[in-house]
């Protein structure tokens, strides 16, 4: 398969490039390489042979209907955005360029290119479009978000990917333009950018600054391993029915301050402080964030019953993978400048 991806530098897309050429894909990677992207994410995979990065704009409307054009996709896998919600917060305006103008670039360029494939060639063909259990907005303490949950974004983050998850359902229900909704829960594993909470709290730790963390922390997450994720991407791409959505989660539903007491741990064992005292002792509490959603979390029984999907990941043995992951790479992420890494829990 030929695969178009967007957003292959950053944090699940390039977890997803380096599967996508390991089953003997041909990928073009399209990222504007922003704050959160880095070619390093694809380690040896960058040089590839059929691995093509294009440092561009989704933005960029006549840069992508070329794209579309010169590379011939049999699929586009849609990863790039602006994804932080802290960020979303103090500066929206760029969330609603990448996240909303550019992915109706992607359908439009998308569309055009779709209508000139052979009838088999579009048949098969799949617009693979990334989005989060955000959109559906905050549930009380029960509960399970799943494909009918109506759509109530809180964050200027979680609002623009909702425009953009209804431009792509548009393009279905308009065109027949075979889209797919992918709405996950947080991802967590190696190569996350340190702004968001698991590698925030790992980092600020093993740098012996405070672990802030929004209000008491008894907000609910449900955390899926970013393997899990990019395993269901690749039977979406094979199998997702067009006009679709799928809901995916890891079913791993924990508060954020037992999730900081359980990375604290790990830490206490796999590198105890010089002091000795526990890493929990470091966890402040701070304002909580405006319109701070409470609780997520997600029924994938769709995925597991249509796509044959199942999270593999034990949550224990990915935390620490992760842990392991950023205790290898401390030296080089410490170099990202404070400013950068502004995520709070
Ligand atoms: N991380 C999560 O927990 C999570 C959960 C659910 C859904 N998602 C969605 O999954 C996708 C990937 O998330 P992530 O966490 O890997 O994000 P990320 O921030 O780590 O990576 C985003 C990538 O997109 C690129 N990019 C940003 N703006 C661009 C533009 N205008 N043109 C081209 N490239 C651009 C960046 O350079 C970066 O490589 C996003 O659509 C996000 O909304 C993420």
């Amino acid at each position: 398969m030929r695969i178009l991806v967007t957003g292959g530098a950053g944090f699940i897309g390039s977890h997803m490039t380096c599967r996508l050429l390991d089953e003997g894909c041909h990928v073009l990677n399209v990222d504007k390489l922003t704050y959160a992207g880095s070619l390093e994410n694809l380690g040896s995979h960058l040089n590839h042979p059929k691995h093509r990065f294009e440092k561009a704009d989704i933005c960029d409307l006549p840069k992508m209907a070329a794209l579309f054009n010169d590379f011939k996709p049999d699929r586009i896998l849609h990863m790039a955005a602006e994804s932080h919600v802290d960020r979303s917060i103090d500066a929206p305006q760029i969330f609603i360029q990448t996240n909303v103008i550019g992915t109706q670039n992607l359908l439009l360029a998308g569309l055009d290119y779709w209508r000139k494939l052979p009838q088999d060639a579009q048949d098969s063909f799949r617009f693979i479009h990334l989005s989060t259990d955000e959109v559906f907005g905050a549930l009380g303490k029960d509960g399970f978000f799943n494909e009918n949950s109506p759509y109530r974004p809180n964050s200027p983050y979680a609002a623009s990917k909702a425009s953009s998850d209804l431009l792509a359902r548009s393009y279905w229900k308009t065109f027949d333009f075979p889209v797919v909704i992918m709405n996950s829960s947080n991802n967590y594993g190696p190569r996350q950018y340190p702004e968001k909470l698991i590698p925030l709290m790992i980092l600020n730790a093993l740098e012996e600054k405070s672990l802030p963390i929004y209000g008491k922390g008894y907000q609910m997450r449900d955390w899926l391993f970013v393997e899990d994720h990019v395993e269901a991407l690749w039977i979406a791409l094979n199998k997702a029915a067009p006009g679709e959505t799928y809901c995916v989660g890891g079913g791993n539903d924990f508060s954020n301050i037992d999730l900081v007491h359980a990375l604290c741990g790990i830490l206490d064992e796999m590198q105890p402080r010089k002091s000795g005292k526990p890493y929990r002792d470091l966890i402040s509490f701070v304002e909580d964030r405006p319109g701070h959603d409470f609780r997520y979390a997600i029924d994938a029984g769709k995925m597991k019953r249509d796509l044959g999907w199942r999270p593999k990941a034990d949550f224990a043995s990915g935390l620490r993978t992760t842990v392991t992951w950023y205790l290898s790479r401390q030296k080089g992420l410490a170099a990202i400048p404070a400013r950068e890494r502004r995520g709070k829990a």
